[in-house]
């Protein structure tokens, strides 16, 4: 774990951690920061203590006596959100500390009770404020559904620091660079899809929310902004709002210009199609990323999708219904509300068909309305006539998606 100084007083603990699935579900491939923050005027507040994999809260105790703080003198700790990546250490930091005053919103009051038996709980409200002495001011701004319905945002006003939490959190490791100053272009791109892959495979099913949080966040006079993942915003705090009002559009259906091939085959049928497509695309100039189901991972092959402004399903038939690695996959789609993405399938049958029925059903299930282009289905290998069908549905996706570019 590291300890970096953002201003007089206020201090960012950081960890990566890798070798997890993230929520249980995500396979990241880069990793997570876990930042947490220290404000110290008369009092110290700890905000977001993070535990973690690493054995932590040791390490976090080692820190926090490198700047000169003893954790027994931790007057608060502020729980913007609940889940435990943000607040788990709570119970390790209740037996060095037993005259500690949790902080956090209504509904994160009752589960800090429920998971960590927690009773000495502060509850505050929009607007409230928290003198800690010596010029740093605290105030709490709920942002609820920002993951969770227990969020919400911390603001010095002194420095004008909003500790974000999840919100504007990017996955991704971090290594001597964690102000966005210091990033080379390299990592700004690497954080840029790190952002979309945590936006897209944590936040997106929130979207609605996180506009609000967007809007909220604009009320306050931003300087710099520490999220509980990923790095400090302090040269330009507006790149990381503008990155998430874009990405809250790349969730209904807006995209960067390029397109997503999702696709599976079984017997290479499909996959000759496939092949033709992508010299459709090189002849075109139109970049282009290949998901082949289920050898993607879930969090790479949700964030790809999320990103791109045209979608080719490129799927055959399976026991008269679609390919199952490429249904399982849509059907995380949908489940992440991941909707009006332009769209266009095809594939192989051998004898009845039946993917295409099933892919209807998907859609529908998820209420997921994204617009397709009318698919085409071979029987056996692709024809030159199915080939030439194929191609006038890529050239109409293309027409179509550029209606949706949002770059
Ligand atoms: C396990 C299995 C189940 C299949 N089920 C169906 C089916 O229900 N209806 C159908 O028309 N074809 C079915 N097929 C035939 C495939 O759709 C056909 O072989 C197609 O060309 C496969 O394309 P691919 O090589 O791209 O996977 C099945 C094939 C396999 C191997
Ligand atoms: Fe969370
Ligand atoms: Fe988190």
């Amino acid at each position: 774990m590291k300890t970096l100084k953002i201003a007089d007083g206020i201090y960012m603990f950081t960890m990566n951690v890798e070798d997890i699935l993230f929520e249980g579900i995500w396979e990241i491939a880069n990793g997570v920061t876990l930042n947490s923050y220290i404000v110290q005027g008369e009092k110290t507040a700890i905000i977001d203590g993070v535990i973690g994999w690493d054995g932590i809260p040791e390490t976090l105790y080692v820190n926090l006596k490198e700047i000169g703080i003893d954790p027994k003198n931790i007057d608060y700790l502020i729980v913007n959100h609940m889940e435990p990546d943000h607040s788990g250490w709570i119970s390790n930091f209740r037996k060095i500390k037993d005259d500690l005053t949790v902080i956090c919103t209504e509904k994160a009051a009752k589960m800090v009770a429920s998971f960590y038996g927690e009773d000495n709980i502060k509850i505050v409200k929009e607007g409230d404020i928290l003198d800690l002495g010596k010029g740093k001011v605290l105030s709490f701004h709920p942002v609820p559904n920002v993951h969770w319905p227990d969020t919400m945002y911390t603001y010095e006003r002194e420095t004008k620091t909003l500790f974000s939490c999840d919100m504007f959190g990017a996955f991704g490791r971090m290594g001597d660079h964690c102000f966005d100053d210091e990033l080379t272009p390299e990592e700004i791109d690497f954080f840029e899809f790190e952002g979309i892959r945590y936006y897209s495979n944590v936040m997106t099913t929130f979207t609605p929310s996180l506009r609000k949080a967007i809007e909220k966040a604009k009320t306050l006079e931003i300087n710099t902004i520490a999220p509980g993942h990923g790095p400090i915003y302090r040269k330009n705090p507006q790149k990381i709002i503008d990155d998430y009002s874009r990405f809250s559009l790349y969730a209904e259906g807006a995209g960067k210009n390029e397109v997503t091939i999702l696709w599976g085959s079984m017997y290479g049928m499909t996959a000759k199609a496939v092949d033709y497509v992508e010299g459709i695309l090189q002849r075109e100039g139109v970049k282009y990323n290949k998901l082949e189901m289920p050898l993607e991972s879930d969090s790479e092959m949700v964030a790809t999708v999320f990103k791109s402004a045209g979608i080719i399903i490129a799927a055959p038939t399976y026991e008269y219904k679609l390919f199952p690695p490429v249904a399982t996959a849509l059907n995380e789609i949908g489940r992440k509300k991941i909707t009006g993405k332009v769209a266009f399938r095809f594939g192989s049958y051998g004898w009845s068909g039946g993917a295409e029925k099933e892919l209807s059903e998907i859609i529908e299930r998820h209420k997921m309305k994204w617009d397709f282009i009318e698919s085409v289905e071979f029987e056996g290998v692709p024809k030159e006539e199915d080939l030439i069908k194929v191609e006038a549905g890529v050239l109409k996706l293309l027409e179509k998606m550029k209606a949706k570019v949002v770059e």
